[in-house]
Parts: C-alpha cells; sequence; structure tokens
C-alpha cells in the first residue's frame, strides 16, 4: 500500500521530447493514401468499365485496365518494396495509362486527367526535381499530340485547329505547372519545418539533460553537507545509491524506478542535519535520550523533503522516513513490516547497515566483509527483507567490486577487527 505512494511520480530522467514524423514517412504516407485511392476507384470505377470495354469488343481496353488495377494492388500491397521504387512505378504508371488514353480516345477521355495529374503527383513523392521533369515530359507529350493530330498522323473523333490546340496546350501546360509547384513548394516547406522542429527539440533535450544534471549535482552536494559529519566524504552515499540501484536492477525493477532510487537513495540520512555533533559524532554507546535523538533524523529528514512538486524528492521521503523499519517491525519511526515498508526503504535500509559496517566512522573502523554479511544473514526475515539479503548474498562480488570502485584510501577493507562500543550489545 505504502508503495503506491511513491509509484506515481514523475521520474527525474522525464524529457519533455516531441516526436516528429521525418519527411519520408509523410511522403510514405502520401504514396499509400494515393494508392489506396486507387485501388479503390478501380474496383468502383474501372472495372465495370472493363465489363463495358469487353462487351463492346474492345478487348485492348480491357486488357490495359486489367493490368493497370493490378500494378497498382501490387505497388499498394507490396510495402516491403524500397519507397522509390513503389513510386516510380506508380508515377510510371499514370504517365504511360495517360498516354495510351489520350492517344485512343483523345483530350476528351480519362488520360488527359490522368496526365495533369501526372506532374502534380510527382513532385510531393519524388521531389521538386522530379516534379519539374514530369512537367517538362507532359508539355512534351501534349506537343507531340498537338502535331500528330494536326498533321493527321493520329485521328481522334473530335479533332481540333491549330489554334484551338495552342490554347489547350497553354492552359494546360501552365495549371500544370503551377498545381505542381504549389504543393512541391508545401511539401517542401513543411521538410523544412519538421527540420527545425527537429534542431529545437534536440536544443531542448540538451537544456533539459543538462537541468537535470545541476539538480542531481545540487542534491548530491546538499546530501555531502548532511553526511559530512557523520563519514568525512560523500562517498557513503555514492555507494548507497549505486548498491540500491544495483539490488533495484536484480529485483528487475523498470528503468524508470532503478533511476528513482539511484538518485533519491543518497537522500536517506539528510535528517542527521538535525543531530547534535555530540550525538552523531559520539565516540561510544549512545544513551536511551541519546539514541531516540537519533532515531528522529527519519523525521526530520522526511520534514526536509516532505510538500516538494519533484517526484524524486518525493521518493525520496518515504526513504528517508522508513529506512530504518525492520522487516519484523521492530524497527522505527513507526513500527511498520513485511511489505508495509516501501520496497525503496527496504532497499535502502540494507545497503546502508552493509556500507556502514564495512566503512570507516568517527566511532569505528571498518569491519570485514565476511563479518558484515554474517550479521546480514543472521537478521535475514528479522531486521531485513529476506529477498534482498538474498541479493546481496548472491551478488556479494560486485558489491565488493562497487565498494572498492568507491572507496577512500583510509576505508580499505580489513582482516581483523573489534566492535566498536556502540555496535556492541
Ligand atoms: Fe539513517
Ligand atoms: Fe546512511
Amino acid at each position: 500500500m505504502l508503495d503506491e505512494k511513491i509509484t506515481d511520480q514523475e521520474s527525474l530522467g522525464e524529457t519533455s521530447s516531441l516526436d516528429f514524423e521525418p519527411m519520408q514517412a509523410w511522403r510514405n504516407k502520401i504514396l499509400n493514401a494515393i494508392l489506396l485511392t486507387l485501388v479503390a476507384a478501380d474496383i468502383i470505377a474501372f472495372m465495370p468499365g472493363v465489363l463495358v470495354s469487353l462487351k463492346a469488343d474492345l478487348i485492348t481496353t480491357a486488357i490495359i485496365n486489367i493490368a493497370a488495377f493490378l500494378w497498382i494492388t501490387c505497388i499498394y500491397f507490396l510495402k516491403k518494396i524500397p519507397y522509390k521504387i513503389r513510386a516510380v512505378n506508380l508515377i510510371l504508371l499514370l504517365y504511360l495509362l495517360g498516354m495510351w488514353m489520350t492517344f485512343h480516345f483523345g483530350p476528351h477521355g480519362a488520360g488527359f486527367f490522368i496526365l495533369f495529374s501526372f506532374p502534380i503527383i510527382t513532385g510531393p513523392l519524388l521531389g521538386l526535381r522530379a516534379g519539374s521533369i514530369a512537367l517538362i515530359l507532359n508539355s512534351l507529350s501534349l506537343v507531340f499530340f498537338m502535331i500528330a493530330t494536326t498533321n493527321g498522323i493520329i485521328t481522334w473523333k473530335w479533332s481540333y485547329q491549330t489554334e484551338n490546340w495552342l490554347v489547350i496546350l497553354t492552359s494546360f501546360v501552365l495549371l500544370n505547372v503551377l498545381s505542381t509547384i504549389a504543393i512541391t513548394v508545401l511539401m517542401k516547406g513543411l521538410e523544412k519545418t519538421i527540420f527545425n522542429l527537429k534542431a529545437v527539440n534536440l536544443n531542448l533535450k540538451i537544456v533539459n539533460d543538462k537541468l537535470k544534471d545541476a539538480y542531481i549535482d545540487t542534491i548530491h552536494r546538499l546530501v555531502i553537507a548532511a553526511e559530512y559529519k557523520d563519514t568525512d566524504t560523500g562517498d557513503h552515499v555514492v555507494r548507497i545509491s549505486k548498491y540500491s540501484a544495483f539490488i533495484a536492477e536484480k529485483l528487475g525493477l523498470s528503468q524508470e524506478e532503478i533511476e528513482k532510487i539511484l538518485y533519491s537513495s543518497p537522500m536517506h540520512d539528510i535528517g542527521k542535519i538535525g543531530i547534535p555533533d555530540r550525538i552523531l559524532m559520539k565516540n561510544g554507546k549512545l544513551t536511551e535520550s541519546e539514541y531516540d535523538f537519533m532515531k528522529s533524523h527519519t523525521q526530520i529528514g522526511s520534514k526536509i523533503l516532505s510538500q516538494s512538486n519533484s517526484g524524486i524528492l518525493r521518493y525520496a521521503q518515504q526513504i528517508a522516513l522508513y529506512h530504518h523499519e525492520k522487516w519484523n517491525g521492530k524497527g522505527y519511526p513507526d513500527g511498520l513490516s513485511k511489505h508495509e515498508i516501501p520496497l525503496a526503504a527496504r532497499i535502502v535500509g540494507l545497503v546502508d547497515v552493509f556500507d556502514t559496517l564495512t566503512s570507516k566512522r568517527p566511532y569505528k573502523d571498518p569491519y570485514p566483509i565476511e563479518i558484515a554479511v554474517d550479521f546480514i544473514t543472521k537478521e535475514k526475515g528479522e531486521h531485513f527483507d529476506p529477498e534482498l539479503v538474498d541479493i546481496l548474498v548472491k551478488y556479494l562480488d560486485d558489491f565488493i567490486k562497487i565498494k572498492e570502485e568507491i572507496n577512500p584510501s583510509d576505508d580499505k577493507i580489513i582482516k581483523s577487527y573489534e566492535w566498536s562500543e556502540r555496535d556492541r550489545n
């Protein structure tokens, strides 16, 4: 139940990044949308046209319609084929179909409209240069039709005089150029906008990362200030952070949870800032009242960290408050037991004892690793969560490695030891 209190908080590492689909993804979408429309239009319009053609004995027209339908369907469904090949196939099909239909039925047939749409589709799909080539090809094709029909090479049902042809040609080409340029420039603008937004997004991420680093650094320095009297260096909190994250990882927690424990665990003893030096640094056993005073560092820490908007500080507050609770319910401040104690606090509670035992303190020298492990194993299911003790024992070599990585020169693992007065029962 208490675990729920610390699960809904935002992660420190959360970055407000926006995802922008690359231009190529947009082109792909446009291509698929055009192909899908054509496949659907073919089923609705062209296939009945095929039947009509067959009835009218226009076998070639029927075959070409069927071939075009199959071609379009293949391009649509074979999505694994590289984009350029699919796009070029569509454009080529449109051009060939447009030419063939115009050749047979003249400017009154669908071919003329297909030819008109061919550069307008080419521009957005393959870029301005390809669109321009399509426009030139269209213009040359129209000039070819004009020459061919005015010279009687092609005969259409309706024929035009040269003057009429010039009007058709110029209107067609001009409108074709305008439409193609408009849509291609729009696509180019979109491409540039996406590029700029991506750059802005990247900058935001860099700034966010820097803020995060500064935030962590500030917390770390505050924690060192609080720990300074107790441990002389900030190494204890760095090790706690690494040990805790290591256990969280072995428990299979999410990356977000691991990161929360990594950054919040160093703050577990921040409440010691409110404990007088004479108690904190006492070189001997604490009296009952001194011990009670010492215990209040959990509530002091919790108060310091409470009512923050930062998810990481709210998480740290739970650790500060409950890291001295015991699995058997005999800990402090609230006598919580087993899973009532937040998982992060159980983890930190264990590694805090492990690190305290194996490190130098103002009132004691470090104890050997085996002694610390022996003590912890005896407290399995009493002071400590048994599952966490098993992890510590199983991965002891990794813990020693972390210890050696972050170990001050006067804090070497020793072989001989003597229990300090404070630790003696
Ligand atoms: Fe503590
Ligand atoms: Fe500690």
